[in-house]
């Protein structure tokens, strides 16, 4: 499919963006290892958190729905998965496989995972490493570390794991399986990655406690079923955010936007490189710290991201390289050596496409240096069936001369549908 994108002049106007693919992920989860009901609002329809349900809905745990963003799941307990009858397919969703092989592992039975081309491609022995030293046999390509994968879960003895890079995918999947271990697992990060799961577990009624970079959970707890709101996407916000920011004259409120500070690092860099950011009306919402977010778009500088911050916005980077195309100056992004593991090479894909509207852009083993400031054309970009890819260029081309063009732009709805009709809403031509 492709998506044609017509340069605007401004964008103006307030709306909410669907819910924080993280959050509903994990809602599916601990809802159904949890005893009860448990209730989720504006859960996520995108592709991904799909995926999730229909796993779990094929290891025997009753879930309605969702429909419109509504779910409930009736929790089966810690010990209430069925061993699935067929190969579980996570389609795009590497949080979808990395948080289920936790859980697999600590379940007296065998299951498979797979996934589409890109997930098959994506390294999986950071997750079946430590979680086999736990205790949980795998069999799976390149030495466990290629999709598909077999898993043979059983009881697991806890673990103390330093993990080599700040992950919140790691991090889950041994916390996940730490429920089954008995005694203390507990997980160090070099940086703290998103910690969605530590909140929503205690949340749930886990023993879970947070020291410095370390996490750690206490196994077997009695998981409770309760209500979520999931908060917007601040990931799927950044493609408007900055959108707004690239182009004079806009004024863009995004509302009920999850603010969690492990997530929030691209609001400082729009600041730092000048954009107008506003917070307004900042709540609480389950667990979660949410705000209503306000751009406004202007001249932006370049600037430097770098060391703790990348976690803080890791899935940003690929929309944060168009805003340093538009901004006057050489931006130098460092120490993000994980975009290479997303659902694209990030650092590769992204200096591909920059390329192709003219953008002076070039590839760092752990980075990207934009020189901005130079107007961009219109052009005809690939998705590499990544979604962020696909959303990133079709901001660059709102501020290009001339027509662009992204094919492959179905992958959009794995994390934002909707993402076309919102720039429609807000576009001023
Ligand atoms: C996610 C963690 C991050 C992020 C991904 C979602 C999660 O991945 O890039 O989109 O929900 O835990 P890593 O854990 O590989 O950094």
């Amino acid at each position: 499919m492709k998506l044609t994108i017509n340069p605007v002049k401004k964008l103006r106007g307030t709306l909410s963006v669907p819910g924080d693919k993280s959050i509903s992920h994990r809602a599916v989860m601990l809802g159904a290892l949890a005893r009860g009901i448990t209730e989720v609002d504006h859960f996520l329809m995108g592709e991904d958190c799909l995926a999730t349900v229909a796993c779990f809905k094929a290891m025997g745990v009753p879930i309605e729905g969702p429909v419109a963003g509504r779910l409930r799941v009736h929790g089966v307990g810690l010990q209430g998965l069925r061993e699935p009858a067929d190969v579980l397919d996570a389609g795009n969703s590497g949080t979808t496989t990395r948080l289920l092989m936790g859980i697999l592992a600590g379940q007296p039975f065998c299951s498979v995972i797979t996934g589409d081309q890109s997930l098959r491609g994506r390294p999986m022995a950071r997750v079946t490493g430590p979680l086999a030293e736990m205790g949980a046999v795998f069999l799976g390509r390149d030495h466990n570390n290629l999709l598909p994968m077999a898993v043979r879960g059983g009881r697991l003895k806890p673990i103390h794991y330093q993990s080599p890079v700040a992950s919140a995918q790691i991090k889950s999947a041994i916390l996940l399986a730490g429920l089954y271990a008995e005694g203390e697992t507990s997980v160090t990060e070099p940086t703290r990655s998103r910690d969605h799961t530590e909140r929503m577990l205690q949340a749930f009624g886990a023993d879970i406690r947070v020291s410095g970079n370390t996490v750690t959970l206490k196994g077997f707890p009695e998981l409770k079923g309760l209500k979520i709101t999931v908060p917007g996407d601040i990931s799927s916000a950044a493609f408007l955010m900055v959108a707004a920011a690239i182009l004079p004259g806009s004024e863009v409120t995004l509302q009920g936007v999850g603010m969690n500070p492990t997530r929030d690092g691209l609001l400082d860099v729009l600041k730092q490189m000048g954009a107008g950011v506003e917070i307004i009306n900042e709540r609480q919402q389950g667990g979660e710290p949410v705000a209503d977010i306000k751009i406004s778009g202007g001249k932006l500088q370049s600037t430097k991201i770098a060391g703790p911050l990348i976690p803080r916005l890791i899935d940003e980077i690929p929309v944060l390289a168009v805003a340093a195309a538009y901004a006057e100056g050489t931006t130098e992004i460092r120490d993000a050596a994980e975009l290479k593991v997303k659902e694209s090479n990030r650092i590769a894909t992204v200096a591909r496409e920059l390329k192709k509207f003219g953008v002076d852009i070039e590839e760092l083993p752990d980075g990207l240096v934009i020189r901005g400031g130079k107007s961009l054309t219109g052009t005809t970009c690939q998705s590499y069936g990544d979604h962020r890819i696909a959303m990133a260029m079709a901001v660059a081309g709102l501020g290009a001369k001339g027509q662009t063009v992204i094919e492959g732009a179905q992958c959009i709805p794995v994390s934002f549908p909707g993402f076309n009709d919102a720039l429609k809403l807000l576009s001023v031509e």
